[in-house]
């Protein structure tokens, strides 16, 4: 059986991982020594550039690249935001590391402030963590006492502040343009691209956005170098990957895994595993907005271009499990009402696109089936959205809507046997 690999969730291990004593006990803020005493800010990029670190909010671009991007003679301030927004369903990994380990994530933070020359970063806390903010604020106030935040730091003249923000619970909210809008007090409308948050950023300034368990691996790296980091995991995927599994597995939760060391189907079936009798309808290997995968499909290593091979994506790594206890058209109707319902309602094809189809899936529900009107109804709205919508939540309605019609079209459209 996939074992575990745990280097993010080691620090998360025990009752008090949450304090400074627990976290500096494990070798916690030597990261930062290291890289205020001995390193330079390009020397940081560098390294983590080497690592081969890509993003874990979703995009998995790459993060030395990203934080290559940010202009060093720029005159004024620079930015780092901590994507705690964590809105893709299914995703709960980062609240794990939120939770019982915030010194890691708030040591990535300080660490990428070093590397990019900001001196201010701001998380941006989901409202629905809200429980968890106590636990963040007295890790600030514990590294602020400790000498980790705030002027001269470690006695480097370096200077670096955190901030939290609550947002207000929007999905869209969690798109690192339109998160940028919310942290300034607006309605999170995604920005137009480019420019891009590198050049013109939080209030106007260069930023460097990034998920929270992308933070978390920084003082690893720093601490125990790219060397040792980019020799876990394949040549497109290193380091390990915290993965949510929920749904119809006996043990759901969160595990971190070496990427490419298991099967998705290995995750599933040996390390989450399925009850007895249950057959699975489908999974959703990174979240609801990756492309969903049918049982014979699961074979894949759980790698960016495993997933990609089969037309998915490892997205946030939220494996959600659906068996047959539910059904596809209700899946599928539950999950364009999501997308729909958070819609921002800034561009008309998702808007009401995605509007549009919900009305059609939900009559459609209560019916038991679909009909060929509704199919080529759908395909005819889907058509009309695809590449048109202003940002990739539009694209997401389109992509779960075409993908369930082409991958379950028989079972949608079946009538349901009258008892
Ligand atoms: C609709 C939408 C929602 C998103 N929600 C989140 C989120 O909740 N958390 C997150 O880290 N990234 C989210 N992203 C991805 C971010 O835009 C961005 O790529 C990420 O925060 C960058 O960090 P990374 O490079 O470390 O992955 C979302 C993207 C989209 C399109
Ligand atoms: S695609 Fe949807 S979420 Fe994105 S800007 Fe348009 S309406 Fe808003």
């Amino acid at each position: 059986m996939a074992k575990e690999r745990r280097e993010l969730l080691y620090f998360a291990d025990g009752p008090e991982s949450h304090t400074i004593e627990a976290y500096e006990s494990k070798g916690g803020y030597t990261a930062l020594r290291k890289a205020l005493l001995e390193m330079d800010p390009d020397d940081i990029i560098e390294e983590i550039k080497r690592s081969g670190l890509k993003g874990r909010g979703g995009a998995a671009f790459p993060t030395g690249r990203k934080w290559s991007f940010i202009p060093k003679d720029h005159p004024g301030p620079k930015y780092v935001v901590d994507n705690a927004d964590e809105g893709e369903p299914g995703t709960f990994k980062d609240r794990e590391l939120l939770y019982k380990t915030p010194h890691l994530v708030l040591e990535g933070m300080i660490l990428a402030g070093r590397a990019i020359g900001a001196r201010e970063g701001y998380m941006y806390l989901r409202y629905e963590y809200l429980w968890i903010f106590p636990r963040i604020k007295r890790a600030i106030q514990e590294a602020y006492r400790r000498g980790y935040l705030g002027k001269n730091i470690l006695k480097s003249g370096f200077d670096f502040d955190i901030y939290v923000y609550l947002g207000a619970g929007a999905y869209i909210a969690g798109y690192a343009v339109s998160t940028l809008e919310s942290l300034e007090g607006k309605r999170p409308y995604p920005r137009l691209k480019p420019p891009r948050t590198s050049q013109v950023g939080l209030y106007g300034s260069p930023t460097a956005v990034n998920n929270v368990e992308t933070h978390a691996n920084v003082p690893l790296i720093i601490s125990k170098g790219a060397d040792w980091y980019s020799q876990m995991g394949t040549p497109e995927s290193r380091g390990t990957r915290l993965f949510s599994i929920s749904g119809a597995v006996e043990r759901p939760g969160v595990y971190e895994f070496e990427l490419g060391s298991l099967t998705l189907r290995e995750f599933i079936y040996e390390v989450a595993g399925v009850p007895k009798g249950t057959e699975i309808l489908g999974v959703f290997p990174g979240g609801l907005s990756s492309e969903i995968l049918t049982p014979d499909e699961l074979d894949v290593p759980m790698t960016h271009e495993g997933l990609k091979r089969v037309g998915s994506t490892l997205g946030s790594g939220a494996v959600i499990v659906l068996d047959r206890s539910t059904s596809a058209l209700k899946i599928l109707r539950r999950s364009i009402e999501f997308f729909s319902y958070e819609s921002c309602g800034k561009c008309t094809p998702c808007r009401d696109g995605g509007n549009w189809m919900t009305r059609v899936l939900a009559s459609a529900e209560r019916r038991g089936y679909l009909t060929a009107e509704d199919v080529s109804l759908l395909k005819e709205i889907t058509g009309m959205m695809r590449g048109k919508s202003f940002c990739p939540l539009g694209d997401s309605v389109e992509m779960v809507a075409r993908v369930f019609l082409n991958k379950y079209k028989d079972e949608l459209t079946q009538k349901p046997v009258a008892v």
